[in-house]
C-alpha cells in the first residue's frame, strides 16, 4: 500500500536531495513544497506586489498557476523557472513571503488536494506539523550550517549561480531564523518525526537510514 513522507528539516539539509533518491528507489513522486513558495516569491519580484497586503497576495495567488514536469521542472504560469527560482535573491523573499497567513493557507490547500492519492514524498517546513499531520513517515533532516552552506555552494556552482560562502552561511542563518520564528506554521520538528543529523553522512547513507525507517511501513 503506498504511504506519504513528510521530510522537513532548515534551509539545505539535503531534503529535496534525499526526497529524490527515494522517489528513484520507491517509485514515488516528490512534491517540493519549497519551489512552491519560491515561485509566489518570483511573482512578486517581478510584479511589485506588495507581499505584506492581503488583498495583493489574493489577486496574486488567484491569478498563479505552480506546475511540475515529470523531469522535476517548475513552471510558472508556463514558464520553466527552475533556474530562476533558486537565487539568494528569491530564497529570501521565498521566506519572507512564506511568513503570510494567506500564502501558507492557498498552497497548503493545493499540496493536500496532491498528496491525497498517496505515494509522495513531500519536503518543506511544516509537512509533518500540518500539511500531512497523518503521514506515515515522518523525517527531520539537520545539519550543521557550515555543511549546509557548503553544500549550497557547491549546488550553486553546478547550476551556474554565482555565490559567496560566507554570504551564502550569513543568509541560511537568517531564513533559519525566520522561518523558525514566524507566527504562522514555523519550522519545527514534529513531535512523531524521527530526526537524522545528516552533517557527517553521505546522500547513500541518509537515504539508506531513511529507507530503513520507511520499508516497514509499507507491508
Ligand atoms: O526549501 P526551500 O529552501 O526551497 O524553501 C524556501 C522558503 O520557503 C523557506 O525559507 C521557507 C519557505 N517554506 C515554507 O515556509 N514552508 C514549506 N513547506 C516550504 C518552504
Amino acid at each position: 500500500m503506498a504511504i506519504n513522507i513528510a521530510i522537513d528539516g532548515p534551509s539545505a539539509s539535503g531534503k529535496s536531495t534525499i526526497a529524490k533518491e527515494l522517489c528513484k528507489e520507491l517509485e514515488y513522486k516528490h512534491l517540493d513544497t519549497g519551489a512552491m513558495y519560491r515561485c509566489v516569491a518570483l511573482k512578486v519580484v517581478r510584479t511589485g506586489a506588495d507581499y505584506n497586503k492581503d488583498e495583493a497576495m489574493k489577486e496574486l495567488l488567484e491569478n498563479t498557476t505552480i506546475d511540475f514536469t515529470p523531469e522535476g521542472g517548475v513552471l510558472l504560469d508556463g514558464e520553466d523557472v527552475s533556474k530562476a527560482i533558486r537565487t539568494d535573491e528569491i530564497s529570501m523573499m521565498a521566506s519572507n513571503v512564506s511568513t503570510r497567513k494567506i500564502v501558507r493557507k492557498y498552497l497548503v490547500a493545493l499540496q493536500q488536494e496532491i498528496a491525497k492519492d498517496k505515494g509522495y514524498v513531500m519536503d518543506g517546513r511544516d509537512i509533518g506539523t500540518v500539511v500531512l499531520p497523518d503521514a506515515e513517515v515522518k523525517i527531520f533532516l539537520v545539519a550543521s550550517v557550515e555543511t549546509r552552506a557548503r553544500r549550497r555552494y557547491l549546488e550553486n556552482q553546478k547550476r551556474g549561480i554565482k555565490c559567496n560562502l560566507r554570504e551564502l552561511k550569513e543568509e541560511l542563518v537568517e531564513r533559519d531564523y525566520q522561518d523558525t520564528h514566524r507566527k504562522e506554521s514555523p519550522l519545527k520538528k514534529a513531535p512523531d518525526a524521527i530526526e537524522i543529523d545528516t552533517s557527517e553522512m553521505t546522500i547513500d547513507e541518509v537515504t539508506d537510514a531513511v529507507l530503513n525507517i520507511v520499508r516497514p511501513k509499507l507491508v
